[in-house]
């Protein structure tokens, strides 16, 4: 067969897959903290001399759907599993599990991931502990050296990651987190957001240059209604730090910049590299309708701000009973629950984002939707 016949069918074929079939991806690669770690973190722990202790590798994690912990911070399963189950795809593995074959994706997200490198929290004295070496561009250099593994499989089209899907993110809750828990002020904590994005937006950047083409990029979560930070940061309960769903202004206020810097900051790449497809994921404002939604017997929920497995208090967060710990206890039906562990979300919650991520309202485009306007 001619040669140029034989190259432009393969074009041709290329382009029709792309193109044609928006709904279709062969690849889920995922970047980001504990809300899509996958396992990363218990692996990494295990590692450090001494090892971090680790709790959610133990029951009741898992107790939903997987029936035993796999590292996910869910009794469940995590958003990254429902957006592969929408596409065909395998729920992701653990990158550092190594394991051979990674061509239909894998997961670099590890617990406790910062956008800025953790030297930065070290070296300024935010953190008084060694931090895992699990940030943004440690993930991005995971991802670089596995590359040639990946595509290993896909020659032909432009670049085997044209019909992949990234997820950059959510980070930005550690890098916040650390400065908080430091003692800086609202003031000082916003200052920092500028930076956190920058690292976000360079990463989606350095993807593209490598060949991404669909990047999904979720905000941040309202932090200051997770059961931990309200219990943590209950002692400074001052008149007005509280709004009206219970949960900490102050907190929520950052994240809230946090996400329309990144959302403007995401339209500005949009223009800079019109052939991507770069999604913004809300991850703040899914959480918020569902504390505000009535519980089964139509009534405000008074429970919304409260920890399915925990070990007491106002909020069911126990710093010496965590989830995972003797002396912690699940609730009955953790489909009733928004917050699993006091940080991490219930597989209900993960499920209801992911929908929304998909189809809409909650991410813009939503990931299946069509492409080409
Ligand atoms: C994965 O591979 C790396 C580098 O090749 C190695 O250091 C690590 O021990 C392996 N991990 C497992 C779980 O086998
Ligand atoms: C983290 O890992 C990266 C890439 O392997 C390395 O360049 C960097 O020096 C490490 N940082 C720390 C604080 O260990
Ligand atoms: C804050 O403190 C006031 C007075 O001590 C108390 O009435 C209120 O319930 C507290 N609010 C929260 C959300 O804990
Ligand atoms: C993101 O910005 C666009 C305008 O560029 C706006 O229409 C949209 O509402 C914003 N989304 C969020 C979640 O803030
Ligand atoms: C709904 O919440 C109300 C209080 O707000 C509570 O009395 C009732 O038992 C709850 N019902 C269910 C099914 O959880
Ligand atoms: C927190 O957990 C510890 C250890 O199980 C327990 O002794 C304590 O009573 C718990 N605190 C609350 C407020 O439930």
């Amino acid at each position: 067969m001619d040669l140029t016949l034989v190259l432009s069918i393969l074009f041709l074929s290329c382009l029709h897959g792309v193109s044609s079939d928006p709904r279709y991806f062969t690849s889920l690669f995922t970047l980001g903290d504990s809300y899509i770690d996958a396992g990363n973190f218990v692996i990494m722990a295990a590692r450090m001399v001494p090892p971090v202790p680790v709790w959610h590798d133990k029951p009741p994690y898992g107790m939903t759907f997987f029936g035993y912990p796999t590292g996910r911070l869910s009794d469940g399963r995590i958003i990254t599993d429902f957006i592969a189950e929408q596409f065909g795809l395998p729920l992701l593995q653990a990158s550092l599990l190594n394991i051979s074959d990674v061509s239909k994706g894998v997961d670099f997200a590890v617990g406790g991931a910062t956008a800025i490198d953790v030297d930065f929290y070290e070296r300024n004295k935010l953190v008084q502990f060694k931090l895992l070496n699990n940030s943004l561009s440690v993930q991005l250099g995971w991802l670089e050296e596995l590359k040639p593994s990946i595509c290993k499989a896909k020659k032909g089209c432009r670049g085997c990651f044209s019909k992949a899907l990234f997820f950059v993110g959510e980070f930005g809750v550690n890098d916040y987190n650390f400065v908080w828990s430091a003692g800086k002020t609202e003031d000082e904590v916003m200052s920092h957001v500028p930076i956190v994005v920058e690292n976000i937006v360079r990463a989606v950047e350095r993807l593209i240059n490598g060949g991404a083409i669909h990047v999904l990029v979720p905000g941040n979560p309202p932090n200051g209604c997770s059961p931990t930070i309200l219990t943590l940061r209950s002692s400074l309960n001052q008149t007005g730090n509280y709004d009206y769903m219970g949960c900490l202004s102050d907190i929520n206020r950052v994240a809230m910049h946090h996400n329309s810097m990144l959302n403007a900051s995401i339209g500005a790449l949009r223009g800079k590299y019109p052939h991507a497809r770069i999604m913004f994921a809300d991850f703040y404002e899914p959480i918020i309708t569902l504390l505000q939604s009535p519980n089964q017997s139509g009534d405000v929920n008074a429970d919304a701000l409260r920890a399915c497995c925990g070990g007491g208090g106002e909020y069911n967060w126990n710093a010496s009973a965590i989830c995972g710990m003797p002396g912690a206890t699940a609730c009955n039906d953790p489909s009733t629950f928004v917050s699993w562990d006091g940080v991490h979300y219930t597989e209900a919650t993960y499920r209801y984002i992911a929908e929304g991520w998909l189809h809409g309202p909650f991410a813009d485009p939503p990931i299946l939707s069509e492409m080409g306007h």
